[in-house]
């Protein structure tokens, strides 16, 4: 897309030539004959750099600049017939990326201006990366699920397919999006991320699309949208469900036309976005109830992507411990080892918070336990009375060898021994006391001192 070069000089000569030379160059001249009439195009258009006068009637240039910077993070060269050194050092300290003295050479004018664009841009970039959070980009775990999530990951990333990220609280969806992301063919550019639920209803559509000037109370400047700053790149829309209906219209009308305007806006803007998007909610039961766009669904979900819960792959908690331990070694938070008997202890938890309850958990754990070994009593003091399940991989009798003392490795067989009779009898405490010749309520007991639960 060509860059669009604001011209503010009141001497029509110099718009003129400044404007031919710039549409030789390839840029989109625009011209203002004063800064008043500049400041209004400002608000009314896209544009990527100012070429600004000193010595105006009405607002000079200095004053215009200050107003310019408030509201515009725009790269501004100064130009003026003027020039003094006092005004050069006022126009830099009050933003001015560069100043150029009249009579202009149009190689300085074009040179100045092709550097400012690059370094506008990088410094964008720079920012949104730096907003758009982890850095750390790969997703952990060898288990089935996991591999099957990678696989389908490799093979919608480089196509430019819009995608659903479907799952649970902490399972990942965001990491997954910014993967898909960073094996696209889009990259080189940042993702924008907005999260639908934590802005409020009637703020969503201004959020996503802009908005001009006016358009309601509280728009006191132009603003654009995510879709704006997401152009050329990756939107990722989390928690798509808390979209109002109104918003949902308009994102479909932009996956089918790549097209939309800002809230109060006349102008038809056209963009070329991706959009990838999570939910953890039920998105079928919020169509039947009225509150999701049942087209939208079925575009968005050509390609679904389905993040499993931790609890069904269970096996990859030590692999995951290891990068958090990793990480936040490198934080400065602490190298800590942990106990075998430990990391077994945490893989009988069931993580309704997933990743992100692991990996807080383990957090706490390396900050909270003394030593530099945490054991499996520091972890159950964490856990608390949560229910335990049965191993994921069973250890099976040369298993036992591993937890150290006598009292640990007779509570795993109880529990292995005990959840695999319940399985066996639908959980069913009475027949199965009968069967293995227990009393019944001793039975219950046992069940409930070791958390086993059969559904
Ligand atoms: N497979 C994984 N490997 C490494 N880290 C992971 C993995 N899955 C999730 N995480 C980490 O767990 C945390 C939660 O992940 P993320 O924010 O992507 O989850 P989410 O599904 O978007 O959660 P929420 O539903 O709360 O928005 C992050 O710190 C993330 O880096
Ligand atoms: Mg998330």
């Amino acid at each position: 897309m060509p860059n669009t070069i604001l011209i503010i000089d009141d001497e029509a000569a110099i718009r003129e030539a400044l404007s031919g030379i710039l549409a030789d160059e390839g840029f989109t001249p625009l011209v203002a004959a004063s800064a008043e009439e500049g400041l209004q195009l400002l608000d009314e258009k896209d544009v990527n750099l100012i070429l600004l006068d000193i010595w105006m009637p009405g607002m000079d240039g200095l004053e215009a600049l200050k107003l310019i910077k408030q509201r515009f993070d725009l790269p501004v060269i100064v130009i003026s017939g003027h020039g003094t050194i006092e005004t050069a050092v006022q126009a830099t300290r009050s933003g001015a990326y560069d100043f150029i003295e009249k009579p202009l050479s149009y190689d300085k004018i074009i040179l100045s201006i092709n550097k400012g664009i690059q370094l506008s841009r990088l410094e964008r970039e720079n920012r949104l990366l730096r907003e758009s959070g982890p850095t750390k980009i790969y997703i952990t775990g060898n288990s089935p699920p996991i591999t099957r999530l990678r696989e389908q990951i490799e093979r919608v990333a480089p196509t430019d397919a819009w995608v659903l990220i479907r799952g649970g609280h902490g399972t990942g969806k965001e990491l997954v999006a910014q993967t898909i992301h960073r094996h696209s063919l889009r990259s080189k550019h940042p993702m924008i991320a907005v999260n639908c639920a934590a802005i409020p209803e009637e703020l969503i559509e201004s959020e996503l699309f802009g908005h001009v000037k006016g358009s309601f109370t509280g728009a006191t400047e132009n603003k654009k949208g995510k879709f704006d700053q997401a152009n050329g790149s990756t939107l990722f829309l989390d928690e798509i469900g808390d979209m109002s209906l109104k918003s949902q219209a308009k994102v479909l009308r932009i996956l089918q036309e790549q097209k939309f305007e800002r809230v109060g806006g006349v102008r038809t803007i056209e963009v070329d976005v991706r959009v990838l998007a999570a939910t953890n909610k039920n998105i079928e039961e919020e169509i039947d109830r009225g509150n999701f766009r049942a087209d939208l669904f079925y575009r968005l979900n050509v390609v679904p992507i389905m993040v499993p819960d931790l609890v069904d792959r269970r096996e990859d908690i030590p692999p995951l411990i290891e990068d958090f331990l990793n990480q936040f070694g490198k934080k400065g938070i602490g190298r800590k080892q942990f106990a075998d008997e430990a990391l077994q202890l945490l893989q009988r938890h069931s993580w309704p918070g997933n990743v992100r309850e692991l990996r807080n958990l383990i957090e706490r754990l390396v900050i909270m336990s003394p030593g530099d070994r945490i054991g499996v009593n520091d972890v159950a003091l964490f856990l608390g009375n949560a229910p335990l399940l049965p191993l994921p991989v069973h250890p099976g009798a040369g298993g036992y060898h591993l937890l150290s003392s006598f009292k640990a490795a007779r509570r795993q067989f109880e529990m292995d021994y005990l959840t695999a009779k319940l399985l066996e009898n639908d959980g069913n405490v009475t027949k199965t006391a009968e069967l293995i010749g227990m009393e019944r309520s001793h039975l219950h007991k046992k069940v409930k001192a070791l958390g086993i639960t059969v559904k």
